[in-house]
Order: C-alpha cells, then sequence, then structure tokens
C-alpha cells in the first residue's frame, strides 16, 4: 500500500567489486518495496562507481526486476572502478547525480565498493551500504549474502572429487577462493570432509601436510586437500600469478594449489592434481539462505534510504537486519579466528 504525504525520492542503484549470487535479489528487493510502499522512483547505475562516475545508467523500475531472483550476477553489470583513483572523480559522480536528478545511492558491494560509499557520505553524497562479497570478510555483519552459495558449489566440487580422488589413488589439492580470509576454505572443507584445510590465517607447514596425505593413504582412503588461495607455506611467499594491482590495491592471488601438488606429489610419491574452482564459485543461482538474506537486507537497505538514514550500512547480527555505520564494515578484515580452525584440525589426517 502506498504511503501518502511522503516526499519522494529518485534513488540510484549501483553493484561494485565481483560479482556474487544475490545481487540481483537485493535490487530486486529494493525496488520491489521501494515503489510499491514509498513510491520511490530508481535509476540503474551501470557497472559499480564507473556508472555515476561516467553517468551511465539504465531505467530501474518494476518490470525491469521481474525474475531476477534466482539470477546469479547482476543485471547493472560490476566494475572495480575506484573514484578516488580518477582525477576530479568526486565532483564528476556528484554533477551526473545531479544531471541525473538523483537524490540518494543504494550502494552494493564488499570492502572497496563500501569503502568508496563511506568517503562520498563524508564528502556529502547520501548513501546506504548493502554488503555482498563470497568472501565473508566484511566486519559488523555475520554474513555476507553470496558466501552460502560459494561454499554449496565448492563442496559439491569436493564431494565429486573424493570418488575420482579414491579411483586413481591420488591426491587432489583444491584451490578455493577467498582472497585474504579462509572462510571459503573452512566451511566447504568440513562440509566437504576434507583430509586438510590450509587458510590464510595460517601459514602451513608443507612437511607436515605431506605427513596428513601419507596417514590418509594409509587409511586406504585418497586425501583431498582445501587450500585457500591466500593461503601461505612457512616462511615462504605468496605464490602469485600475476604481480599487478588493481585499482583498489589487490593482488590477483592464485597458484598455491599448483604449487603444493608438487610438493606433495615430490614429498610422497603419489600422484597429487589440483583442481581450481575460481570464479564458477562466484557464478549462477543463488542458494535459498543467500536469497532470503539478500531480499531481507535489499528491504531494510530501502527503508534506510526512505527514513533517510544515510552513511549506514545494513547487517545481519545473528538472526536481525540491523543498520551500522558503513565506517564499521571496512574498518577491519574479518578472517578467520583461530579457534575455528583448531575445530577443524581434529579431522586432518585421519
Ligand atoms: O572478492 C571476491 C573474489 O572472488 C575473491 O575471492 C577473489 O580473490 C577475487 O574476487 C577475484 O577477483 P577477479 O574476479 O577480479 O579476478
Amino acid at each position: 500500500m502506498l504511503q501518502e504525504d511522503e516526499q519522494i525520492m529518485r534513488i540510484g542503484v549501483l553493484t561494485g567489486g565481483g560479482d556474487c549470487p544475490g545481487l540481483n535479489a537485493v535490487i530486486r528487493a529494493v525496488v520491489r518495496k521501494g515503489v510499491a510502499t514509498y513510491g520511490h522512483e530508481f535509476v540503474g547505475f551501470r557497472d559499480g562507481w564507473k556508472g555515476p562516475l561516467e553517468g551511465l545508467s539504465k531505467p530501474l523500475g518494476i518490470a525491469e526486476v521481474r525474475g531476477i531472483l534466482p539470477r546469479g550476477g547482476t543485471i547493472l553489470g560490476s566494475s572495480r572502478t575506484n573514484p578516488f583513483k580518477i582525477e576530479n572523480g568526486v565532483e564528476r559522480i556528484k554533477e551526473n547525480l545531479a544531471a541525473q536528478g538523483v537524490d540518494a545511492l543504494i550502494a552494493i558491494g564488499g570492502e572497496d565498493t563500501l569503502g568508496v560509499a563511506t568517503k562520498l557520505h563524508e564528502l556529502g553524497v547520501n548513501v546506504i551500504g548493502v554488503p555482498k562479497t563470497i568472501d565473508n570478510d566484511l566486519g559488523a555483519t555475520d554474513y555476507t549474502f553470496g558466501f552460502d552459495t560459494a561454499v554449496n558449489i565448492a563442496m559439491e566440487a569436493i564431494d565429486r572429487l573424493h570418488t575420482t580422488a579414491e579411483s586413481h589413488h591420488r591426491t587432489l589439492v583444491v584451490e578455493v577462493m577467498g582472497r585474504h580470509a579462509g572462510w571459503i576454505a573452512l566451511h566447504a572443507g568440513l562440509a566437504g570432509g576434507a583430509n586438510v584445510i590450509l587458510l590464510p590465517e595460517r601459514q602451513f607447514d608443507v612437511e607436515q601436510v605431506a605427513g596428513y596425505v601419507e596417514k590418509r593413504f594409509q587409511h586406504q582412503y585418497a586425501p583431498i586437500v582445501v587450500v585457500a588461495e591466500g593461503a601461505q607455506p612457512l616462511d615462504g611467499q605468496m605464490v602469485l600469478h600475476n604481480q599487478e594491482l588493481d585499482s583498489f590495491g589487490h593482488v590477483r592471488l592464485g597458484g598455491i594449489g599448483q604449487w603444493l601438488a608438487e610438493q606433495l606429489e615430490a614429498k610422497t610419491g603419489k600422484e597429487a592434481r589440483t583442481v581450481v574452482l575460481g570464479h564458477i564459485q562466484r557464478g549462477g543461482t543463488p542458494t535459498a539462505f543467500d536469497r532470503v538474506l539478500a531480499t531481507r537486507l535489499g528491504l531494510q537497505a530501502i527503508d534506510a534510504a526512505h527514513e533517510g538514514d544515510w552513511g549506514k550500512m545494513v547487517a545481519m547480527q545473528s538472526t536481525d537486519i540491523v543498520r551500522v555505520p558503513l565506517a564499521d564494515a571496512t574498518a577491519e578484515l574479518k578472517t578467520v579466528p583461530i579457534e575455528r580452525y583448531e575445530e577443524a584440525e581434529v579431522f586432518f589426517g585421519s
């Protein structure tokens, strides 16, 4: 039911950073409630911060969000554009928002996108943030949508790898995403019954990993080693494919799985292969958990915008959806506490 006597706003929506399943569910919830309950208008900005920076937009109404709930990716497109690295970036954003009659922005993103949102809010732009990332590494929220889907994809891959590893008496090393946080590796490894799980939060001793692998073969089972892309060997250098930095200063991770498989093969004498799950973890339809979480976050985000509660990020705390200062989300990376890792260690090598 449309509420009367309220000021109608024109609200821009954007999705920035790496895509993840559930982005469309947020967009749908924001627009559906924003139009039906509050009568607000929406404009979709394309490709993250590039949209408002370059004035690239598309219509965003009820018709545009029909049928998108189960779709992965984002109907708005995404990019890792950092307006603070571009000359007059902030001024250009402000000019484009004014030119398109946009009163406020709902920015859906991770550490980088919400970091930009925080600074823009301090510079007078009306912004609400919605946290997303498969990495689950944002502070102030217990979970980010996209994570559950990524974990389920990785778990299913591990389930499948068990049977082929057994048939060939091989070690299979599974490299998963997560950047500098080991959440995906920990949860997928636990759910999939990995023989060893290696996280960025604790450097690993390759001799010890080889020991776990050998022990597993002694039990007549082939080992699955789950390694986070950001995991590092003791006193070793991070194994990188690529030394280039993106506009937020991040290196592209990857390669540790291949390195580890070579080491394990040499140390155990058993064939070892690597599977890099890569972007498969980010693609496709969201799980029910992620659809519900994304929808609830979207509903809270439009409420916050309607109330003019700018500079907030919507977050999941326990089972509630709450609002926290945007700055809290990016103040510190949420990594895996060592006690959580120790819970999993009981299964290593056995
Ligand atoms: O932050 C999400 C994420 O998928 C990380 O897990 C990964 O390190 C990174 O993005 C990969 O980014 P890109 O798709 O730009 O290579």
